[in-house]
């Protein structure tokens, strides 16, 4: 159970560790947060909050959840997002539709990419699913150009894991 009066581990001095110690870090500390919560938003809004104070260069981290075949945007941390995307559409619609991870090194390549803040410049979509069940969509943006690698998708898809089978 989390401990509402510890110090919040996510903005701790961590962020130069090595980003499979992060992600681990994190996926423990999430487990905590949400293990006897069984209501989905609050779940999916402290993932959001704790995902975003937790990595550094993000501009937004939130979900996009799938609702009468579509996707809607969920809890999140950053500026007002699109709030409907088709499956198939930009980065999100793209990794819904192909049930896999999209990791978008520059949003101005990708073509269709749906511009919500124009400060993002890359991003990494991870599918959510509870058993072959797609959920929705774990969507992280980033100013910086190429701020994601295969150890941010391998370390968000683990997130993925944990946070799925506690929202939707
Ligand atoms: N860029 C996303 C839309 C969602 S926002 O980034 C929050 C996309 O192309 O699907």
């Amino acid at each position: 159970m989390h401990d509402p009066s510890r110090l919040t581990p996510w903005v701790s001095a961590r962020h130069g560790a090595d980003k499979a110690v992060l992600y681990e870090e994190l996926a423990r500390e999430l487990d905590s947060l949400l293990t006897g919560e069984t209501d989905s938003v609050a779940n999916a809004a402290n993932s959001a909050a704790a995902i975003y104070h937790a990595l550094p260069q993000l501009n937004w981290a939130g979900f996009y959840f799938l609702r009468g075949g579509e996707l809607v945007v969920g809890p999140f941390q950053g500026r007002p997002a699109c709030v409907r995307i088709a499956i198939g559409k930009g980065v999100c619609g793209t990794a819904a539709a192909e049930r896999r991870s999209v990791l978008v090194p520059d949003v101005e390549a990708f073509p269709g990419h749906i511009t919500c803040d124009t400060a993002s410049r890359s991003e990494l979509v991870v599918p959510l699913f509870r058993g072959q069940t797609l959920l929705g969509v774990l969507d992280l943006d980033s100013p910086v150009l190429a701020r994601f690698d295969a150890a941010d998708q391998a370390g968000c898809e683990a997130l993925a894991r944990v946070i799925a089978p506690r929202v939707g």
